[in-house]
């Protein structure tokens, strides 16, 4: 039996017709179901629906074989043990830093939030810039409009969100 671990939301939507072109298809609609694990079309393949931060701990442990993730992921958790195959060219998207439009950039220490610490903490050192993280789980673009932090650094895709919250990269 090989367990593909595979990543929820927006990841998702695009793996689902890659596995169907490699004639693997699940057994119920994985987008409409609770369950996490399931059944395929192949009976040597089954499929497991993860957390993307949680897609690089199940592969590196063993209990999934593969797994389809964000490069963000992998850039945050560490690529340790882990054999990157292919990139898929799904759900592109840019690792990028934002602040409130207009806003001067801080002397000295400045705060960021960020779920991506650890990739955060690699930019901002190769920047020679002097940080405090802030850790969130989601929801970042608040963080300087309440003035929990200066920046963020966050995944951006059509910018959208960046701009109904009044920040630029
Ligand atoms: C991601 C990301 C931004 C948004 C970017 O959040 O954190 O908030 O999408 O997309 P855009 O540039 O197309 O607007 P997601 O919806 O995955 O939720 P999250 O806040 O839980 O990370």
């Amino acid at each position: 039996m090989i367990t593909i671990a595979l990543t929820k939301g927006r990841i998702l939507s695009e793996t689902l017709p890659l596995l169907a072109a490699a004639g693997i298809v699940p057994d119920s609609d994985i987008t409409k179901s609770r369950k996490l694990i399931f059944e395929t079309n192949r009976e040597d393949i089954r499929l497991v629906v993860l957390r993307g931060s949680d897609v690089p701990t199940y592969v590196k442990r063993g209990s999934a074989d593969l797994g389809i993730a964000g490069k963000d992921m992998l850039m945050e958790t560490g690529g340790d043990n882990l054999y990157e195959l292919l990139d898929l060219n799904i759900a592109r998207c840019r690792l990028m830093t934002a602040a409130v439009i207009g806003r001067e950039p801080i002397q000295g220490k400045t705060r960021v939030a960020t779920k991506f610490t650890e990739v955060a903490r690699r930019y901002y050192a190769s920047q020679k810039r002097q940080v405090e993280l802030v850790k969130l789980y989601g929801a970042m673009e608040v963080a300087p409009l309440l003035d929990l932090a200066d920046e963020i650094v966050d995944i951006v895709d059509t910018g959208n969100t960046l701009i109904a919250n009044g920040l630029e990269p």
